[in-house]
């Protein structure tokens, strides 16, 4: 191939490439495979890697992350990054229209509200409609430079959609991260006993803000553009128009933006999405009421901080103020020994507090945590609540400060300290770490064995059923009948969930092992690269490093695993049991016609109940979610639909009756 042929290729490759990470990442939807998309990347960065003179700034192979940087550069804003003013009162918000009303010589005034996002604000330039520039707010004049790292963010076009781009324009919007990121991102860290993040916009912040850009880049950051600044090419006169056109150049838009005909339908918002937020993909402290005309903007003016033109309507925090009955040790599956506090029950917007973690002994000391304490909890993004901080009171007689044990409360074998962390060195003799193991083992990632949950586990290792891994395939009927509420019926579905999860995939058996710092995706990596179990168990430390995304911890706890005799026995036993490991490529996941597809349901059905009807779409792949956005697939519409049926009509979804579900669903 010479030059100009590569040339042209690259440029193929870069854009179908870029089309297909918006179709996932953007649209949620996908027209090939993770296989198919490897092949086509791996083409172009050979090809980049041959002719270096054609690489170029918007290559999708710049989204995997670069060399390490020193320290970040400061650049200045095209313009101050303002912050909002905000509130949690009503009235408040009532005053903002006012002043808002007054200062446009207006009796109505129409509003564009959507959440707030909980991350970091982040500026983009594209110029000639390609990404060059990220910046932090830094202090609002200038920002930090995170260009490479933003190129990680798939939400992110590298290059704007269309071709009436304008030569230069500033994109600003928030970085953030999902709650399922989240939860995923702080699983990761748990494996490799490294401190987890509190909530999700300090996960975010704490990723944006990484000189190595192949961390950001593993912490799968969303983006969602809410503004549009310096821009030539095209006027446009409402809030509403900039957010369409930002959609249509490529951007992530949230659906729950709503026009408000008055303030009133704004308060009104705020009220619906506080009822939404447990249900939202992410955490949101609040709604954003923005007023939707462009010229008014202007008209209105900034203060030196914050636009007069929008405000911040926020929730009441997730936080309250308890007592710490009791410290306790909790003991995990990896040995880790973790400080709990047993609290006075109280009620956080809507969930029962009763425990709180409190991470490790270090922790502790610092906040000065003792029992009779009074402490300031905190709930946010689904996570077990945290004790933020201790509430001083005065003269009081307070308790011993608290110390870990030098023994594991469960199993007496000695502790010990490795970071700021303390384990129990009983390995599976110390029954909670076998039944910890046990239920990792039985999980959705790993052998997804339907009904082994954590009081079943408990039970069978109490019951002695089970001292090894390999223990759970032993398991017979009569063996469940011996537990507590057992019938014949229940049984019988354990023993049929145990024959299913027999064939599995090198991946999921990989994963299921809890090697430690072996998540779900580095499974997936040495699944693919060893192809078999015994190529696995036999590779050296040479060999493991030598690929992508594995480093020395994670190629350490790998030959430590296998070279110990103990747990090659385990898994011999297990494929004696008939544990079946299926390669990669010959396993294929039963027949799902609806897999990926998202759907709302909204009305009554005549025929269905609604958990028959969602239980039946699920077990045909698809997703159920309680609102309607650009990514919704299907909108089921019964007798007296909700708001829900309008959305779907606005943006366009497919409507289906009653008849048509059934037909989707296969009669
Ligand atoms: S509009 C002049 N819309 O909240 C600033 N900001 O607490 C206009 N934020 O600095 C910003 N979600 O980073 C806007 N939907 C949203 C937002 C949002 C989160 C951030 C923004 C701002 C901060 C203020």
């Amino acid at each position: 191939m010479n030059i100009s042929e590569a040339k042209k290729r690259i440029e193929e490759l870069k854009k179908e490439l870029e089309y297909h990470n918006w179709l996932y990442y953007v649209k949620d939807t996908s027209k090939i495979s993770d296989v198919e998309y490897d092949k086509l990347l791996k083409e172009l960065i050979t090809l980049e890697d041959k002719f270096p003179q054609s690489k170029s700034l918007d290559s999708p192979t710049q989204r995997v992350g670069a060399p390490p940087l020193e320290k970040f550069k400061t650049i200045p804003h095209v313009k101050p990054m303002l912050s909002l003013d905000g509130t949690t009162e009503e009235e408040e918000v009532k005053n903002f229209d006012r002043r808002v009303r007054d200062g446009l010589n207006n009796e109505m005034v129409s509003y564009v509200a959507e959440p707030k996002f909980d991350g970091l604000s982040i500026e983009l330039i594209y110029e000639n409609g390609i990404l060059t520039r990220g910046a932090t707010r830094g202090d609002g004049v200038n920002g930090e430079d995170v260009t490479l790292n933003v190129k990680t963010i798939r939400t992110i076009p590298l290059r704007l959609i269309g071709n009436n781009v304008p030569t230069q324009v500033a994109i600003r919007g928030e970085a953030m991260m999902t709650l399922k990121a989240f939860q995923e991102l702080n699983k990761r860290l748990t494996e490799r006993d490294e401190q987890i993040f509190a909530n999700p916009r300090n996960a975010a912040a704490g990723s944006i803000r990484q000189l190595d850009s192949n961390i950001t880049a593993e912490r799968h950051l969303t983006f969602f553009a809410y503004e549009l600044m310096e821009i030539e090419a095209k006027k446009l006169t409402t809030h509403r128009e900039e957010v369409e056109l930002l959609n249509e150049w490529g951007f992530k838009i949230d659906p729950h933006l709503k026009y408000c005909k008055n303030i009133q339908e704004a308060i009104q918002f705020h009220h619906q999405i506080e009822k939404e937020r447990e249900e939202l993909s992410f955490e949101t402290d609040g709604i954003v009421i923005k007023v939707d005309n462009l010229q008014a903007h202007e008209k209105l003016g900034t203060r030196t901080r914050s636009p007069r033109w929008a405000i911040a309507y926020k929730f009441e925090p997730r936080k309250e103020i308890t007592e710490v009955q009791d410290i306790v040790v909790q003991v995990g599956r990896t040995g880790k020994l973790t400080p709990v506090a047993l609290l006075k029950p109280v009620d956080v917007s809507g969930v029962t507090v009763s425990r709180a973690t409190l991470h490790n002994e270090g922790e502790v000391k610092r906040k000065d945590i003792r029992v009779g304490d009074k402490v300031r909890i905190e709930r946010a993004g689904d996570v077990i609540p945290a004790v933020v901080e201790r509430i001083p009171e005065e003269g009081k007689n307070r308790n011993q400060p608290f110390s870990m044990p030098e023994k594991c409360p469960v199993c007496n074998s000695t502790v010990f300290q490795e970071g700021a962390y303390h384990f129990c060195s009983g390995g599976i003799y110390c029954p909670t770490q076998l039944k910890r193991a046990v239920q990792h083992f039985g999980s959705k990632g790993a052998f997804d064995i339907d009904g082994l949950g954590e009081k079943i586990v408990d039970n069978l290792v109490e019951k002695g059923m089970i001292k090894d891994l390999s223990d759970v395939f032993r398991l017979k009927k009569e063996d469940f009948l011996k537990l507590e509420r057992f019938a014949d019926k229940s049984a019988q579905n354990m023993v049929d969930a145990l024959n299913k999860a027999r064939d599995v995939t090198l991946q999921r058996f990989i994963y299921a092992l809890g090697i430690s710092n072996v998540g779900e995706h580095l499974a997936l990596v040495l699944a693919n690269r060893f192809k078999k179990l015994e190529n696995l168990m036999i590779a050296d430390i040479e060999t493991l490093q030598s690929i992508f995304e594995i480093g020395p911890e994670v190629s350490k706890s790998i030959v430590v695993f296998f070279g110990n005799e103990n747990n090659r026995k385990v898994i011999s036993k297990m494929i004696d049991l008939g544990v079946n490991i299926k390669p990669l490529e010959e396993f294929k996941e039963k027949d799902l016609p609806l897999e990926r597809k998202t759907i709302v349901f909204t009305g009554e059905l005549e025929n269905f109940t609604r958990d028959k009807a969602k239980k039946l779409v699920e077990e045909l792949g698809a997703r159920i979610t309680s609102s309607v956005s650009s990514n919704t697939d299907y909108v089921v519409v019964g007798s007296n639909p909700g708001s829900k049926f309008d959305d779907a009509k606005k943006l366009g979804i497919k409507i289906l009756d009653e008849e048509n579900f059934k037909k989707l669903v296969g009669g």
